[in-house]
C-alpha cells in the first residue's frame, strides 16, 4: 500500500511514518519543513496553503494520513491555526477523495470537545466522556479540529457509494521521553492543572499504532474515535479526581482505579486498539516512571 503522511516531519507524523515503514508500506512524506532522517520513500516539501501543491501529493495513493496542523492554539495567530487546520484538512481530504483515494485518517484531538482551551473551566456533561459529547469550543483550535471531523464526515458521505472509510482519531496529549516527564510532573505538581484534559494520555507510539489500526480496520464510513490510553496521568485515583475538580458532572460507570474518564470502547471495538504503553509499570524513588 502507498500511504502519504502529511505533518511528516512532526512528532506524530514521524513516528507514523517509521511504523508504516517498518510494515512494509510504501510511504510518502510530506511536510513544509524538510523531515531529516526520516525513512520514507518518497519525500515532498510544500505548503498546505498553496493550492496547486495538493494534486501532486495524493496522485497514486492508496491511504493518507492527514496529522498536518498546528497542533495548538498558542501555535500561531488564531487566522494561522484556523487556516492551516481547516483548509489543510479540506484540500487534502478532498483531493485525495477525487484522486480515488477510499482509505483516510484524520489526526483529530480532544481539544475538538472544547474543554482543553477553555477560557473558563468547563466540564463534561457526563463521564464517561464518548465521541457523542456535545461541542463546547470557544477556542480556534478546538473549532479548527471539529470543523476537521465535519470535512472528514462530509468526505465519507460524498463518497460512501464507493466504499469510502474515512477515521477521526481523537487524541489527548501526545508524548514519550521528556515531554511526557515534563507533563507528567505538571500533573503531579497539582493535578489541577490538567482538570481540562481529564488527565488523558497517550504515548506517541502508541498513537502511531491507532493511526496503522485506522488504517488497516476501519469500515467504509465516517468514525469518530476516542483513542486514549487506559490510565491517567494522575498519581490519584480518578473518582476522587472527577469529584474534586468536576463535582457536577454525572459520572456513570466510573472508571475504577486510575481508569481514564474517556469512553474507549469504540476504539476498541472498531479499530481493535488498545494502547500499549503504561507510565506506571516501573516505579522511580517518587514512584512515577517514563517509559
Ligand atoms: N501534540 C499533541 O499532544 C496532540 C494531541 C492531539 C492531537 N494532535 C494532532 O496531531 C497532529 C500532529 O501533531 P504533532 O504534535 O505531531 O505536531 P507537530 O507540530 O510536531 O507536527 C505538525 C507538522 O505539520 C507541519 N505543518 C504545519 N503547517 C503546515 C503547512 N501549512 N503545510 C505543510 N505542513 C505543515 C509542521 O511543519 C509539522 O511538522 C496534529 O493534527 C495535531 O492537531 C496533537
Amino acid at each position: 500500500m502507498k500511504v502519504l503522511v502529511t505533518g511528516a516531519a512532526g512528532m506524530l507524523g514521524r513516528e507514523v511514518v517509521r511504523q508504516l515503514a517498518d510494515s512494509g508500506e510504501h510511504v510518502r512524506a510530506h511536510d513544509r519543513v524538510r523531515p531529516d532522517g526520516l525513512v520514507a520513500d518518497e519525500t515532498l516539501l510544500g505548503d498546505l496553503r498553496e493550492p496547486a501543491s495538493i494534486e501532486p501529493l495524493v496522485d497514486g495513493v492508496d491511504a493518507v494520513v492527514h496529522a498536518a496542523a498546528l497542533p495548538a492554539p498558542t501555535m500561531g495567530i488564531p487566522d494561522e491555526v484556523f487556516t492551516i487546520n481547516v483548509e489543510g484538512t479540506w484540500r487534502v481530504l478532498d483531493a485525495a477523495a477525487r484522486a480515488g483515494v477510499r482509505r483516510l485518517v484524520y489526526v483529530s484531538s480532544l481539544s475538538a470537545l472544547g474543554l482543553a482551551w477553555s477560557r473558563v473551566d468547563r466540564s463534561p456533561t457526563g463521564i464517561p466522556v464518548t465521541e457523542e459529547h456535545p461541542y463546547l469550543a470557544e477556542d480556534v483550535y478546538g473549532l479548527s479540529k471539529r470543523v476537521g471531523e465535519l470535512i472528514a464526515e462530509t468526505t465519507a458521505r460524498k463518497y460512501a457509494g464507493d466504499g469510502m472509510s474515512v477515521v477521526s482519531l481523537r487524541f489527548p496529549f501526545i508524548g514519550s521521553g521528556a515531554r511526557l516527564r515534563e507533563h507528567l510532573d505538571w500533573v503531579h505538581r497539582d493535578p489541577g492543572n490538567d482538570r481540562a484534559g481529564l488527565w488523558a494520555w497517550l504515548h506517541t507510539a502508541d498513537a502511531a499504532r491507532a493511526v496503522l489500526a485506522a488504517l488497516d480496520r476501519a469500515p467504509a464510513g465516517h468514525h469518530l474515535v476516542n483513542v486514549t490510553a487506559p490510565d491517567t496521568t494522575s498519581l490519584r485515583p480518578t473518582r476522587e479526581l472527577l469529584r474534586r475538580y468536576h463535582p457536577d458532572t454525572p459520572v456513570t460507570g466510573a472508571p475504577e482505579g486510575f481508569g481514564t474518564p474517556y469512553s474507549l470502547s469504540r476504539s476498541r471495538e472498531l479499530l481493535g486498539f488498545t494502547a500499549a504503553e503504561r507510565w506506571r509499570h516501573v516505579p522511580d524513588s517518587e514512584g512515577t516512571s517514563t517509559p
